[in-house]
């Protein structure tokens, strides 16, 4: 098996990806290495970063600026990359994340305008430094879909309370990512079913890692 490789899903809202995560998750416990695996979530993953990421979705008294909403992700980024992946992948292990850094792209750079994709990434550097996913699984739904989907599934967070056009500008986020980077990334149809979607997933993952 291979060692030291970092893979991230991500997608808009309701596109199926934490499924899909939970899914290979419990693929991966049936392998007799499967210490070898991590799991982590963003925002989150951290004790402080659990804690940022209720600040961030949750937190009701007041809404954070856009700049400081930025922040807050770039800074738990750094705590989970500094405590938790890089050391992770040191010791040759394999990191699933539940999102990374194109989300941040995606939401903060295209659906919020706060700076260019090219300025997320550069504060992205200084959060992270060189880490990098290795291969990233981006969940692509037209937003009418997840909008659909989501009508069966309140209670909603504050990102998912935002309406069809920034949804839009997620979408193009993901987009421009995936154009700039065809290599790393691979693309799931996520209308597909989610059994459908499994066994791609575990084909690519099986392809990557052993
Ligand atoms: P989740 O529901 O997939 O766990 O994601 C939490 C929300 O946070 C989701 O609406 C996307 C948003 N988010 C950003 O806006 N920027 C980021 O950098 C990250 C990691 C998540």
């Amino acid at each position: 098996m291979k060692k030291g490789i970092f893979i991230t899903f991500e997608g808009g809202e309701a596109c199926g990806k934490s499924t899909q995560v939970k899914l290979l998750k419990e693929y991966i416990e049936s392998l007799p290495n499967k210490d070898d695996f991590i799991f982590v979530r963003e925002p989150g993953g951290t004790k402080i970063g659990e804690e940022i990421r209720n600040l961030l979705l949750n937190y009701k008294e007041d809404a954070p600026l856009p700049m400081t909403e930025l922040l807050l992700f770039c800074a738990t980024r750094h705590q989970i990359s500094e405590n938790v992946i890089k050391p992770a992948l040191k010791e040759g292990k394999i990191v699933i994340a539940d999102r990374f850094y194109d989300s941040t792209v995606a939401y903060q750079g295209f659906a919020r305008e706060i700076m260019s994709a090219n300025e997320i990434l550069n504060l992205t550097k200084l959060a992270i430094g060189d880490l990098k996913p290795d291969k990233t699984f981006y969940f692509k739904l037209s937003p009418h879909e997840a909008f659909k989907r989501k009508a069966n599934c309140p209670p909603l967070d504050r990102m998912e309370l935002e309406g069809m056009e920034f949804h839009q500008r997620v979408a193009q986020g993901y987009d421009y990512m995936a154009n700039l980077e065809p290599e790393r990334f691979c693309i799931v149809d996520a209308s597909k079913s989610i059994e459908e979607i499994a066994e791609e997933i575990k084909h690519e993952f099986n392809t990557l890692v052993m």
